[in-house]
């Protein structure tokens, strides 16, 4: 698939109104993406578990309008108009109306819904803008649908073609959400051992999973529900200029090498060094560009601390991760679940921001919410 094969050649546009509602998760990075170049392509393939319960539920309501040529919509969260959302979601409009055209024959209302609160410091991206993404399908879908003449019945009739081009456009309003289209574990950007991997969507990882990896836990610790220091963006593009960034993007590609053996054969204690490495490097990454940044907050670092000797005197599998940001994700196999759950709970929710956090585990995609 190419980004040519999501444009669609006819268009039948005899739908006057209607609405879809589509349920996405978030995700977590296991390998890290971190450096893009234009068109939200990646600088290097990422690798994520698709969460559970972190969500977001967005319902699309469209009506035809008259012949203006603008993009025309509105944003509510939890049923307040949010416009400071608007320039967001018109650049990500701007950059998929080449492959949904007729997102500027329609007025929309975007209402949309997070179960985690909207301040938490945990994306909202990845799960917000799959959701978008997966709704302007379903209107795709209907339109052509709607004339049974048209050659791109077919098209549709393809499951793949939908989850795909879904992704596509999420990886245009935000790289990470096109690894929130499907589940369990999703690998987006170009590999050379991954047939099939893409920079242009993400792709179910194809190869045989050890079922110590089933049902993993990510417990996430709210140690800053802050604004971001750094956007995503702004982090993204220092990587333009970092003096590692070669040696960087190396060794993601290497790190998804190695994981593929340790998928296979369970094994959990590479699984952690590769993991932890990544968060590490991620963040690294940031204190080494220029303008540099320390997103770790003191208590990130008590809370690394504390997995790292709890681990040791146990030898329980348990590891961290880190997105942009000061919240630790607690990842852990689920035979080792009960233990851990209680270190956690008597250990390290003292360090959350009044003692917030929320418990996740892998999950399997979005769904379609009629
Ligand atoms: C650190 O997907 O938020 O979470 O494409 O600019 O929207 P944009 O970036 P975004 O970057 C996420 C970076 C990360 C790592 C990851 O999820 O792979």
């Amino acid at each position: 698939m190419t980004a040519k094969d999501f444009i669609l050649k006819t268009y039948p546009n005899t739908l006057k109104s209607g609405s879809v509602t589509w349920q996405s998760p978030s995700n977590i990075a296991l390998v890290k993406y971190w450096g893009k170049k234009d068109n939200q392509i990646p600088a290097n393939p990422s690798i994520s578990f698709t969460l559970d319960a972190c969500k977001t539920t967005t319902t699309l309501t469209f009506s035809k309008k008259e012949n203006d040529s603008n993009f025309s919509f509105d944003v509510f969260l939890d049923d307040k108009k949010q416009d400071d959302f608007k320039p967001k979601i018109e650049t990500f409009f701007k950059r998929i109306e080449k492959y949904v055209p007729f997102i500027k024959d329609y007025h929309f209302d975007i209402d949309t819904k997070n179960t985690f609160p909207h301040s938490s410091g945990i994306a909202s991206s990845a799960s917000g803008m799959s959701a978008l993404a997966l709704c302007l399908m379903s209107v795709e879908k209907l339109l052509i649908e709607s004339d049974v003449s048209s050659s791109a019945v077919e098209t549709f009739q393809n499951k793949d073609y939908f989850n795909q081009k879904a992704s596509f456009l999420a990886r245009l309003g935000s790289g990470s959400a096109c690894r929130s289209i499907q589940g369990d574990l999703i690998v987006w950007g170009k590999h050379k051992e991954i047939e099939g991997s893409s920079d242009f969507f993400g792709v179910k990882y194809p190869f045989y999973v050890h079922k110590n990896f089933k049902n993993y836990h990510d417990t996430i610790l709210l140690v800053d529900k802050g604004e971001k220091q750094v956007s995503s963006t702004v982090g993204h593009n220092l990587m333009h200029t970092h003096p590692f960034a070669e040696e960087r993007f190396a060794q993601a590609h290497n790190n998804l090498s190695k994981l593929i053996s340790v998928f296979k054969e369970g094994d959990l204690k590479s699984f952690i060094e590769i993991v932890e490495s990544e968060a590490l490097t991620l963040h690294a990454m940031m204190m080494t560009s220029m303008p540099y940044f320390i997103l770790m907050k003191p208590n990130t670092l008590e809370i690394i601390n504390k997995i790292w000797r709890f681990r040791q005197d146990t030898g329980l599998h348990i590891c961290f991760t880190l997105d942009a940001g000061a919240n630790v994700h607690i990842l852990y196999p689920e035979k080792e679940a009960d233990e851990i759950y209680k270190f956690i709970n008597n250990e390290l929710v003292v360090y959350c921001q009044n003692g917030h956090y929320i418990c996740d585990r892998i999950g399997f995609g979005a769904k379609k919410i009629d």
